[in-house]
């Protein structure tokens, strides 16, 4: 890391970055952030900001005018904050949820760092960027960025698969649009389609928001095949109920604290202008959550 002030007009008149959600406390960005920056010596603090529903307009026009950087979103702002921002990033556009939005000129511009990060944090891992056959549980604003990130790789089919099937019919219609050579599908969470979709996967990845809000009940474990590599995007010390159990079961499996950490780096880089590597960001993610 090279201990430099950032990079960019307005840089040096600037000092905050945030993370938005509700709730915030359990965001491991702040820790992940703040250690970059003291290591770098950056003249920059990172704030988290517990916002209750109905105010986020109102606090990105006090962003806009006032001294940021720029920051993080996270949930329930994703789609809102793409939807309030001046400009938006192809990412954006097409997953209808920003993670990033960085502040140019007193005007935001939206990004999304999620799909690639989770695309880095696979590769940092030796797993690749590139997968014959996705299968992919959940159809939110995380499991779109990853989809989008993964058709752009090269992926030559991905399965959206959702506890409300439209909602993933949709978006397998849409990325279809944006990757006609991709064969994108979508389908419903049910064990006997779970188990249909698995045959063949090389990569599946575990999208929704169980292993947070609820547990996974009646996933077919078993058929996951050991050829499969599985990521769940959810972190937890330790790893997830499914991570620990196809863990055991001899499946190749990572958690979410990689892809927090590199699509952070993804993040810090669209703000200050430095590449610092995601092992970093992920070492200090590691420290925070024990
Ligand atoms: N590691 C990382 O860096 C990282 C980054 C982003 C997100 N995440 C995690 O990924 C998860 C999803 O985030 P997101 O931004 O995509 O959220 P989101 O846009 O709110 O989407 C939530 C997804 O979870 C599904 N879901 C929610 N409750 C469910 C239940 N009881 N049973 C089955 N499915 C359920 C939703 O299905 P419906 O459409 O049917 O409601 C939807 O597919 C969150 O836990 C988040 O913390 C991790």
């Amino acid at each position: 890391m090279n201990p430099q002030t950032p990079r960019g007009r307005g840089a040096a008149s600037s000092s905050l970055l945030f993370v938005v959600g509700h709730p915030v406390s359990h965001s491991l960005s702040p820790a992940m952030h703040n250690g970059v920056i003291a290591r770098l010596g950056l003249p920059l603090h990172y704030v988290p900001v517990d916002l209750p529903p109905g105010h986020l307009r109102g606090f990105l026009r006090i962003v806009r005018a006032g001294n940021f950087l720029g920051g993080n979103v996270t949930i329930p702002y994703k789609e809102e904050a793409a939807a309030l921002a001046d400009t938006r990033s192809e990412a954006v556009e097409v997953c209808g949820a920003a993670n990033t939005l960085v502040v140019r000129k007193g005007k935001l511009h939206a990004e999304n760092t999620d799909g690639a990060g989770f695309l880095d944090a696979l590769e940092a891992m030796g797993w690749g960027r590139r997968f014959r056959r996705v299968v992919l549980l959940g159809a939110g604003g995380a499991a779109r960025g990853i989809a989008f990130a993964l058709g752009g790789a090269g992926a030559r089919g991905i399965v959206l698969l959702n506890r409300h099937p439209r909602r993933a019919e949709r978006v397998a219609r849409l990325l279809s649009g944006r990757y006609p050579a991709v064969a994108f599908a979508g389908g419903d969470l049910r064990p006997q389609t779970l188990r249909e979709e698995f045959r063949g996967a090389d990569l599946i990845v575990q999208c929704t928001s169980l292993g947070i809000l609820g547990e996974w009940e009646n996933f077919p474990i078993i058929d996951v095949q050991k050829s499969s590599r599985f990521a769940d995007i959810v972190y937890r010390a330790g790893g997830t109920d499914l991570v620990r159990r196809l863990r055991a079961r001899g499946v190749k499996t990572v958690g979410g604290l990689p892809m927090l950490a590199y699509q952070a780096a993804r993040s810090f880089a669209l703000w200050t202008g430095r590449d610092v590597p995601g092992e970093a960001f992920r070492r200090l993610a590691v420290k925070a959550l024990k």
